[in-house]
C-alpha cells in the first residue's frame, strides 16, 4: 500500500511526546512490511535538523488556499530515519511555523488548519495517489472534512482516511467562523452531526470532525478505547464515539525497539543486554556523578521519571513520590517540562529545594540524551497518571530494565501487569501497579515496589531480565494497522462496484 502521514510531530526531529515516536515508530514499521510511506510535517524553525538527511527544496511550489487567498508553498524533501518525509514551508506573512515552538502560539488553530489544507493540495499537484492519509490528533484533524469535501472532488480520490486520536484532552476547538479560514463551510459543518462541539454550540470540533469524516479512527490502546466512550472519560465526545463505534477502536502503540535498545544505544555510557547487566550498573554509577547524587550506597533504588508536567500525568502524585522516595531511603531523578508555568514554576521551587541534595535531583527541560541515560540508570520507573491513552514511558523503561510502578489506566492498563496480581499468568506481571489516584495509591505501591527490590534481591533480578525481553516493538500493532486500512480499501471497492 501506499500509506502518507500527515502529522504535527516526528522523531527525533520534531520530537514533544509521544505523538512524535508513534509517528516514527509505526512509518518505519509499515515500511519494513514492504509499503510505501510517506510523511508530511511542517516545516518547524525549531526542528532538529541534523536528523534530517539530504534536505533539498523541490523545484516547484505548491499554492495553497487561505483567509480568500492563495499562498505559495515551498516544498522541502529529505530523510528521517529512513523514511521520505515532505517538509510544507508556507510562504504566509504570519510566518505560522517560524515561531521557535511547534504549539502553544495563539493562532494554532489557523497554524495547523493552514497546514492540513496545504499537505493536501501537495499531494493533489505533485499527482500522489496514496492508499491511505493517515492524520494524528486534532492538528491534523482537518484533513478528514477537507478531503470530502474539497479534494475528493478534485481528484485525489483513491485514498481511504484513517484518524488517530493519541489524547481526547486535545480537541482544538474554536469558533465556527474561524472554519472558513482554511475553505470548509463552517455553516454547513457547524452541525450537530458533523462538526459541532457537543458542549460549546457556537465552536466546532476539529476531534470530532475527523471522527465523522474519517473512514478509520484509532486510539492508542484498548483500555482507554473504552474509557473514551464514557461520560467520564471521553472529554465530551463519548456520544459521538458511541455512535461511530463500528469504525473506532483502540491499538497498543509499540515502540521503536532500533530507537530504544539498550544494547546498541549511543547515548549511553555503557550499553548492556539482558545477559549482560553490568553495563546498567554501570550506567548507574555514571548518571549519579554527572548529576552529584551520592553513590555512597548502592543499595539505594534510584526512582526515575520522565514527562510532560501537565495535569494529566498525576504531577501532585509525582510531587509526592519525590518526597516519599526521599523518606523510604531512595534516590530520585526527574526529567521533565511543563507548558503550564505555575507547574513549571511549582518543579523549579522543589528543584531548588534539593539543587545539592544528594539523593533527589530534577531537570526541568527536554533532554533527549539525558532521557535514555535516566531509562538506563534507573532501578524503577513511575507512571502515576490520572489518564493516559497509551504511555510510552513505561515501555521504554522496562526495554531498559527499570520496573514501572504505574497507576491502573489506559494503555498502562494494557502494558503493566502487577506482580502481586494473581488472576494473571506470572510470565506477564511485569510491574507495581495502583488504581486509586491518590497519596494512599502511590504510597502502597511505592512500598512493595522498595520492599520487593531490598529483600528479593534474586527475583528483582529475573524480574528487571525478564521485563528486558518483553517484545514491544510495533510489529503486532502494525499488523492491526495494516487489517484496518486492508479491510477499509476493501469495502471501499465492494462499495465502488
Ligand atoms: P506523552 O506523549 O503524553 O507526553 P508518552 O509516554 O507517550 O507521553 O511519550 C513521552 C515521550 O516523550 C517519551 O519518548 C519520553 O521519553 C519523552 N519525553 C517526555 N519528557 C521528556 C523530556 N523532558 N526530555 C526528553 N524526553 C522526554
Ligand atoms: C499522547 C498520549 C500518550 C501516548 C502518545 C502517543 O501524547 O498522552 O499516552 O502514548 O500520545 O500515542
Amino acid at each position: 500500500l501506499y500509506i502518507v502521514h500527515i502529522a504535527a510531530e516526528m522523531a527525533p526531529v520534531a520530537k514533544v511526546g509521544g505523538l512524535g515516536d508513534v509517528v516514527t515508530g509505526l512509518g518505519k514499521t509499515l515500511q519494513k512490511k514492504g509499503h510505501l510511506v510517506e510523511i508530511i510535517l511542517p516545516k518547524y524553525d525549531c526542528m532538529q535538523y541534523d536528523g534530517i538527511y539530504d534536505l533539498r527544496a523541490l523545484d516547484v511550489t505548491v499554492e495553497s488556499y487561505f483567509d480568500g487567498k492563495l499562498f505559495q508553498n515551498k516544498i522541502w524533501v529529505g530523510t528521517v530515519e529512513g523514511l521520505p518525509v515532505y517538509f510544507i514551508e508556507p510562504h504566509h506573512p504570519n510566518k505560522f511555523f517560524w515561531r521557535g515552538q511547534y504549539y502553544g502560539e495563539h493562532d494554532d488553530f489557523k497554524r495547523f488548519s493552514f497546514f492540513s489544507r496545504a499537505a493536501l493540495e501537495f499531494l493533489l499537484q505533485a499527482g500522489k495517489k496514496p492508499d491511505i492519509i493517515h492524520c494524528h490528533d486534532w492538528q491534523t484533524a482537518f484533513v478528514a472534512p477537507l478531503y470530502w469535501d474539497l479534494y475528493a472532488p478534485k481528484g485525489l480520490n483513491s485514498a481511504r482516511i484513517c484518524f488517530t486520536c493519541h489524547n481526547f484532552e486535545y480537541q482544538g476547538t474554536a469558533s465556527a467562523s474561524e472554519l472558513a479560514s482554511c475553505g470548509l463551510d463552517a455553516q454547513e459543518l457547524n452541525r450537530p452531526d458533523r462538526m459541532q462541539d457537543n458542549t460549546a454550540h457556537d465552536s466546532v470540533n476539529p476531534v470530532k470532525g475527523a471522527i465523522v469524516f474519517s473512514n478509520i479512527v484509532t486510539t492508542v490502546s484498548p483500555t482507554y478505547a473504552q474509557e473514551v466512550r464514557t461520560a467520564e472519560g471521553g472529554k465530551g465526545l463519548h456520544s459521538t464515539l458511541n455512535f461511530h463505534s463500528r469504525k473506532f477502536m483502540g491499538i497498543l502503540n509499540g515502540i521503536d525497539t532500533d530507537a530504544w535498545n539498550p544494547a546498541t544505544d549511543n547515548f549511553l555510557k555503557v550499553q548492556y543486554s539482558a545477559n549482560d547487566m553490568q553495563g546498567k550498573a554501570e550506567n548507574k554509577v555514571a548518571m549519579r556523578r554527572n548529576l552529584g547524587l551520592s553513590s555512597a550506597d548502592d543499595q539505594r533504588p534510584l526512582v526515575g521519571c520522565i514527562t510532560r508536567l501537565v495535569p494529566q500525568k498525576g504531577v501532585h502524585l509525582i510531587k509526592h513520590a519525590i518526597y516519599r522516595t526521599l523518606e523510604m531511603g531512595g534516590q530520585f531523578v526527574l526529567l521533565g517540562s511543563s507548558p503550564v508555568l505555575h507547574i513549571q514554576r511549582e518543579f523549579e521551587g522543589i528543584a531548588n529545594q534539593f539543587q545539592n541534595h544528594e539523593h533527589i535531583r530534577l531537570i526541568l527541560k527536554y533532554d533527549e540524551s539525558l532521557s535514555h541515560a535516566i531509562y538506563a540508570a534507573s532501578d524503577m520507573f513511575i507512571i502515576p497518571s490520572i489518564f493516559e491513552p497509551c504511555g510510552l514511558t513505561q515501555m521504554i523503561a522496562m526495554r531498559y530494565g527499570s520496573v514501572p510502578i504505574a497507576r491502573k489506566t489506559g494503555g498502562l492498563n494494557d502494558s503493566v501487569f502487577d506482580v502481586n496480581e494473581e488472576t494473571i499468568p506470572n510470565q506477564i506481571r511485569n510491574g507495581f501497579t495502583f488504581t486509586t489516584p491518590d497519596e494512599q495509591g502511590i504510597n502502597g505501591a511505592l512500598e512493595r515496589a522498595f520492599n520487593f527490590y531490598k529483600n528479593n534481591k534474586e527475583s528483582w533480578k529475573q524480574l528487571v531480565q525478564k521485563n528486558m525481553n518483553i517484545d514491544f516493538s510495533w510489529d503486532s500493532s502494525a499488523s492491526r494497522y495494516e487489517e484496518l486500512y486492508a479491510k477499509s480499501i476493501s469495502r471501499a471497492r465492494a462499495q465502488a462496484s
